[in-house]
Order: structure tokens, then sequence, then C-alpha cells
């Protein structure tokens, strides 16, 4: 399952930590990458572990904790501190797969990555290419969206960054370990959330069939997610 989420960040949220970051100091791509990723990413990225870093990604992590569509679709348990990175003149990152298990160097801190995250920080008419690719059993999705949206997509797919062949793309990044490990039941936890909450709407928070309803998403939670 693939989420679009619009509005994460404001015009100002993003004219905010861009103007923090793009301050920063930026190193090869590689500093973060497996083997096989070595071989096929070329772009640069945000020094990990830098200031700049640390403070554009407290404010990421504090509009998430601002956006409920985000929650009810992640339902996170662990969230990898936010990376930032910036393709430009014919950069790419070629076709491959995400670590299932994502260490922070230097830390106890380790989560196995359910989703990956991509929050774009250009607006998508500022350059060309530089989509973001995501394979499954249907096909390619192409995603390139406004700046302050969000795409959530399983860490399990194949992907990959088309070349940025005017402009320059800059967006932040970073993985996930959900409650619920299954893309399945998390899904339908989002669909009865959703429900849930235009019932509420139109019935009010005390409506019986509303507090019934909220009991079933909460006992379903109970059996499939860790906390
Ligand atoms: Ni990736």
């Amino acid at each position: 399952m693939m989420i679009r989420i619009e509005g994460v960040l404001d015009e100002e949220g993003v004219r905010r930590i861009r103007e923090i970051i793009d301050a920063g100091p930026w190193v090869d791509g590689n500093e973060t990458s497996g083997h096989q990723s070595r071989l096929a990413k070329r772009n640069e990225q945000l020094k990990q572990n830098c200031e700049e870093g640390a403070q554009a990604g407290r404010l990421v992590l504090d509009a998430l904790g601002r956006t409920p569509e985000f929650i009810a679709a992640a339902l996170p348990l662990k969230v990898f501190p936010p990376l930032f990175n910036r393709y430009q003149g014919g950069e790419e990152f070629g076709a491959h797969v995400d670590n299932s298990i994502r260490t922070l160097a230097g830390t106890e801190f380790r989560i196995r990555s359910d989703l990956s995250c991509t929050l774009f920080l250009e607006p998508p008419e500022a350059y060309e290419g530089g989509e973001l690719v995501v394979e499954d059993l249907f096909g390619e999705h192409r995603v390139k969206l406004a700046a302050g949206d969000m795409v959530l997509y399983p860490a399990s797919s194949v992907h990959r960054v088309t070349p940025v062949t005017r402009g320059a793309r800059t967006a932040c990044f970073f993985w996930l370990q959900s409650m619920v490990r299954s893309h399945e039941e998390r899904e339908q936890l989002l669909r009865l959330d959703r429900s849930i909450r235009t019932l509420s709407a139109e019935r009010g928070a005390t409506d019986p069939v509303v507090i019934e309803l909220t009991n079933l998403y909460h006992n379903l939670m109970r059996r499939w997610a860790d906390a």
C-alpha cells in the first residue's frame, strides 16, 4: 500500500527547513549506503549527525506528530532520525532495496524498516525528472509530490529515483518501524479509522455506533500491534 499525505509541512515549514539544511554540510550520498546501494546511488546527502540535520529533523518529527493522517497510516513505533538528500546535474538512484534493519551508528538504536518515507521539499515544477518509482506486482508507481507532501511506501519494495536533468530535487527521507508489522492489517486499520472519523463528523463522537466501531478499532489494535 502506498499512501500520499498532503500538507505535512506548509509553505513556511518548508521554507524554514530549507533555510537550515541548504546552509549545512552536504556530502556524497553514499555515506549511509550498503554495498548494493553504493553501486546505484549518485546524489548528495546532508552530513549525518550535523547540527543542521538534527535541527531540521526535529522540525520534521514535530510536523509528523501534528499530522493525524500520518499517525493513522503508519502507526509508528520507532522512527529513524530523518535524513536529507539532493539530486542535481543528472544524479539518480538506480533500482535498489532498503536495508531491513537500520542501525544508528554509535548507538543502541535500531529499527526494522517497515515503511520508507519521502517528504518532498522542492516544488515539482522547479526540477525535471527526480521521480520516485516504486515497483510492485502491478507495475511501477511514479511519485513526484508538492513541497510539504509525503509518500509512505513498503520498505520491502524495489524502488529508484530517476535522473534529475534540470534544477535540483531536495527531499527528506527516513524509515520507520510500525506497531503493526503487516501491511495488510495496517491497511484495514487505516480504512476503519477513516470510516470512524467520517461517521463521527456526521453523528458526533458519542454516537453509539461510533463508540462501538472505535471499540472494534482498538480491539483489532490489541490483536495486531506491538507497543
Ligand atoms: Ni531506498
